[in-house]
């Protein structure tokens, strides 16, 4: 800046009459003799100008009354002006040059208009939800929220170190990725990369632009683009200066982080995976804890040529830009403390307490899972985090070069399933495993085969047709085959194929039934018949994914929360166990009082009818069955006949977190779920609740749910549910 005044601020005033010249720094400026560092310093602003020959005062007679603030802002443009200049120049490539040319152009225009810069060509950021740091908080919440809360901090570190990497990832130009992925969407490709260089990239060196970090503007698609390159990049970096890192980082980048990488890809680029659904922390379970990038200086001083090769990362400093972090004891975050609470829920402050007790590992010890009550694959899963066992979809392929261990695995299982299957001829069996429209999901211990199942999909029909499956004797029964199952669920799920088939041995339909197989096909017939082999004495077993459920982590989930519910039962009973304090009203003169006015009796008649309920179940069936009768042939009770459709009611489910109808408590009823009258008036309760949440009080579906609500409460009151 001690040059003086640059020509975008130097404008001759007399630029509108005679004089042409636009600025002190003539396109040919006459060869300047040299100066002192003082002179450098400081203007004669009655020096002529080298171009028009007016005075230098002439030029900035519009700037006098401009605060020094304002100024440095200015010169602060100016300089990134110039920085803009030289990259245009040195920039190779064309399209990266147009978008620095236009970025120059914006600021010297900004510059005499003595305005800010503000990129109007472009619609502004976001430009995909959720973001990548939803997306990867969405990926520790969906495959870690069951761990420790030690091992959970661990994830976390990946997560931010990976989020800081993508700040600071250089993209590939257009026409760099062209030639690698010539079939890719390259005008989608072109579009994310200018927004690339013009929010993320460019203003990293040019200050005057407003800057955001990429993990929160982009989403998915920018992450697909860039994934598997960066994760080959991020690798091999760690390995070539493995010897270079700090010994606390060393387990957590060599070991951890290249797992952490694998997980995430099959996510990034799997179509149906949940952690890109917009509502996808609305049935966050609690706990978890929010992982942000924040904007920072770059972790390299500004470069003097930003270059477009990709810029080396350092993993010694990877993380080192910590966003917030919230303690596992805090209070539950966002909105979920503003949501009304329904008649039944239980207090946020009750769960955040409980919930505390059980994130903390010392609540349930590791070995304490392996007790008599311990998930069925409880000890698989334990292994597999340990990497004693590992599972790998294997195949025969005429495409590629045959690879010598798979195909040593796959003799492995032909071994074991003609083993497991006495049944079955030996080399009907070698043909599917080694048949290419086959694969196998096989569970390796010790580098050998000791399980799997083979399985052959049919996308356009729809399922998977399961073909063989079995575990070696000795290993039998010790929760492999389940955990096979569900990684095989799992495997589905991301390949969108949500329905196995099996045609089950006779022995083993007890097997299938414990992993949610049952007679009852649910794909049509027609979509089978003629795909999938029939066997002679088996019979045909079914099995319907839920796309929503992480398999491999269901019985964790189910254990965790049922930990929640004992140790909330167990306060509840701590409160009727209590001891009140004498009455001392009759002392007072009061002869008589209503029986539940006195303390602990409200809370005791409760639970007598809760005992009650428990021993005549069909009494309580018959009378909320009359109740729902009663409700769904009510004038008022069209509205909440059936579960709201999404198309109909745009955003319902991620404004209302647990939806619920009349249709849904219909089958509720009928399979027996309502043990108790609470359990029935709270889904009652839910679906008013949900309706004056999502509709304005004005509405026919508003006034609908206040009258159904009142009519409701004078059934369960007749019926002597609820005291009159
Ligand atoms: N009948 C009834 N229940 C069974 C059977 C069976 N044949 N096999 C396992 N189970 C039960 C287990 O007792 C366990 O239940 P539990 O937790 O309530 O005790 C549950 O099923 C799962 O046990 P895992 O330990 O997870 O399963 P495992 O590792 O033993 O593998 C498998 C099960 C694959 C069936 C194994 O026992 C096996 O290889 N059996 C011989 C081969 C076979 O019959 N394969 C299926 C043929 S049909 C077909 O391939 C399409």
């Amino acid at each position: 800046r001690s040059t003086g005044f640059p020509q975008e601020i130097i404008q001759c005033p007399r630029a509108e009459g005679a004089c042409k010249c636009n600025g002190w720094k003539s396109q040919n400026p006459p060869p300047t003799p040299p100066r002192t560092d003082q002179q450098s310093s400081t203007v004669n602003l009655q020096e002529p100008c080298r171009s028009c020959s007016h005075t230098l005062g002439d030029h900035v007679t519009h700037l006098e009354n401009v605060s020094e603030e304002e100024m440095n802002r200015l010169l602060g443009i100016v300089l990134d002006v110039e920085y803009l200049y030289t990259c245009v120049h040195k920039e190779e490539d064309a399209d990266t040059k147009q978008v620095y040319f236009s970025l120059f152009k914006l600021l010297r225009k900004s510059i005499l208009q003595m305005g800010k810069p503000t990129l109007e060509a472009q619609e502004s950021p976001p430009f995909e939800k959720p973001s990548i740091e939803q997306g990867v908080n969405n990926f520790v919440q969906y495959k870690f929220s069951h761990l420790p809360s030690k091992e959970r901090q661990t994830i976390m570190e990946l997560a931010k170190m990976f989020l800081n990497q993508i700040n600071y990832w250089q993209l590939e130009t257009p026409s760099q990725r062209r030639q690698r992925v010539p079939n890719d969407d390259a005008a989608g490709y072109k579009a994310n990369y200018t927004r690339w260089l013009c929010y993320c990239n460019v203003p990293q060196f040019c200050d005057s632009l407003p800057r955001y970090e990429t993990t929160q503007i982009f989403g998915r698609t920018l992450l697909r683009s860039v994934f598997t390159v960066m994760r080959k990049q991020l690798l091999e970096q760690a390995r070539q200066e493995k010897d270079k890192l700090p010994p606390e980082k060393r387990t957590l980048i060599l070991t951890h982080f290249p797992k952490f990488l694998s997980m995430l890809e099959e996510e990034v680029y799997s179509h149906s995976s949940p952690i890109w659904s917009h509502d996808f922390l609305a049935g966050a379970p609690a706990g978890q804890i929010p992982i942000h990038t924040v904007i920072s200086a770059p972790p390299v001083a500004r470069p003097l040529y930003y270059s477009t090769s990709p810029v080396s990362v350092d993993p010694s400093t990877c993380g080192s830009v910590i966003g917030e972090k919230r303690k596992p004891s805090e209070p539950l975050p966002y909105e979920e403390n503003k949501r009304p609470r329904v008649v039944g829920d239980i207090p946020m402050e009750l769960i955040n307490e409980v919930m505390a007790t059980i994130t903390d590992p010392a609540a349930i010890p590791e070995t304490s899972l392996l007790s008599a009550h311990s998930a069925r694959d409880e000890a698989a899963r334990l292994e597999e985090r340990r990497g004693v066992i590992e599972f790998h979809v294997i195949g025969n392929s005429l495409n590629q070069k045959p690879n010598k261990r798979i195909l040593m695995w796959l003799v492995g299982l032909q071994n074991v399933f003609s083993h497991q299957l006495p049944r079955m001829p030996k080399e009907y069996i070698t043909r599917l495993v080694f048949d290419p429209k086959h694969k196998t999901l096989s569970l390796i211990k010790d580098g050998r085969v000791i399980g799997g199942i083979c399985f052959r999909m049919f996308p356009s029909q729809g399922f998977t047709e399961i073909v063989f499956c079995a575990v070696t004797s000795n290993e039998q029964v010790k929760g492999y085959g389940t955990h096979l199952m569900n990684h095989l669920k799992e495997y589905h799920i991301k390949h969108e194929i949500l329905n196995f088939l099996t045609y089950a041995d006779e022995y083993a339909i007890g097997y299938f039934k414990k992993q949610g197989f049952s007679k009852d096909i649910k794909v049509p017939k027609a979509k089978y018949v003629g795909y999938i082999k029939d066997y002679e004495g088996a019979t045909l077993m079914g099995c319907e994914l839920n796309p929503s459920i992480p398999y491999t982590e269901f019985s964790v989930i189910i254990k965790k929360q049922k930990e929640i519910i004992k140790k909330l039962i167990e306060r509840k009973q701590a409160q009727i166990r209590k001891v009140y304090p004498g009455l001392s009203c009759f002392k007072e003169g009061v002869r008589q009082i209503p029986i539940e006015s006195i303390p602990g009796i409200r809370r005791l008649l409760t639970v007598l009818t809760l005992q009650k309920e428990m021993k005549d179940p069909d009494q309580l069936y018959s009378t909320l069955k009359t109740i729902l009768q009663h409700v769904k042939s009510h004038p008022n009770g069209w509205p909440f006949m059936e579960p709201v459709k999404k198309t109909e009611a745009p955003g319902y489910y991620q404004v209302i977190r647990f939806p619920m109808d009349l249709k849904t408590m219909s089958e509720r009823l009928k399979s027996r779920y309502y043990t108790t009258r609470k359990l029935f008036m709270a889904d009652m309760q839910r679906i008013f609740t949900n309706c004056r949440e999502y509709n304005p009080p004005e509405s026919e579906y508003y006034k609908c749910a206040n009258l159904l609500e009142k009519f409701f409460y004078t059934k369960i009151k007749e019926a002597g549910l609820i005291e009159k």
